[in-house]
């Protein structure tokens, strides 16, 4: 399963990259007008400096509605680093941006997918990452988890190589039920990342263990 960071924010970037198990980081605008990222010269170099920083996928988002402008703005976006992924909204000209990018070899990820015949779509246009928001649907009182049951087993019926992309991921629950279900990816806060360390047994251990050895010193 893929760890991936939910942030524009650069030094918790640098954190989840320095405990040597992130494979990738997601950004969107509202994330980067949070870390005060605005304009267009600002965010594309905040995408370098993201890139630099991880050895994953880093997927930066579109904010074209139709089809010729997704066109003309992931392909800058795809130029700027090898490890840019263009994110592109779950609408009709959003899957055929989807197709024409995959037809060339451009990695994308298909964003704000809600149903699992949304998901659907985007794994039939060859999308490398598709993103059902978990946490969104939650939010609305649906089952978020179970859209994600539902979309593994559709690609495993078919063999679609689209990953399952689980975003609005918001505690350690998350992570694990979306790793439960096969989940390829998950991307969430480093909040929820760190969370998966916590247990009081380890610290009530660990605390035991250090004042047995002293016994001996
Ligand atoms: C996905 O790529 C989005 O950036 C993100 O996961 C949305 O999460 P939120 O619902 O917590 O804003």
């Amino acid at each position: 399963m893929k760890f991936f960071i939910d942030t524009a924010n650069l030094d918790q970037i640098r954190e989840a990259q320095a405990l040597g198990i992130l494979d990738g980081v997601t950004t969107n605008p509202s994330l980067m007008a949070k870390e005060g990222i605005t304009g267009e010269a600002k965010i594309l170099k905040h995408y370098v400096d993201i890139c630099d920083i991880v050895d994953g996928d880093v997927s930066a988002e579109v904010i074209s509605t139709d089809y010729e402008g997704m066109i003309k703005e992931g392909e800058a976006l795809a130029a700027l680093h090898p490890q840019i992924v263009v994110k592109i909204p779950m609408i009709k000209d959003g899957v055929k941006a989807c197709k024409y990018f995959s037809d060339k070899g451009i990695k994308t990820n298909v964003t704000l997918v809600f149903s699992a015949g949304q998901a659907l779509l985007a794994a039939k246009a060859g999308a490398t990452y598709m993103s059902p928001f978990v946490g969104r649907l939650d939010d609305i009182s649906t089952d978020g988890l179970g859209l994600i049951a539902e979309i593994r087993l559709i690609y495993d019926n078919y063999g679609f190589d689209t990953q399952i992309l689980a975003a609005s991921v918001r505690n350690t629950m998350h992570i694990m039920n979306c790793a439960k279900i096969g989940s390829d990816v998950m991307t969430g806060p480093l909040s929820a990342i760190e969370g998966l360390l916590k247990h009081p047994l380890t610290d009530s251990g660990l605390a035991q263990f250090l004042k047995d050895y002293q016994k001996g010193n």
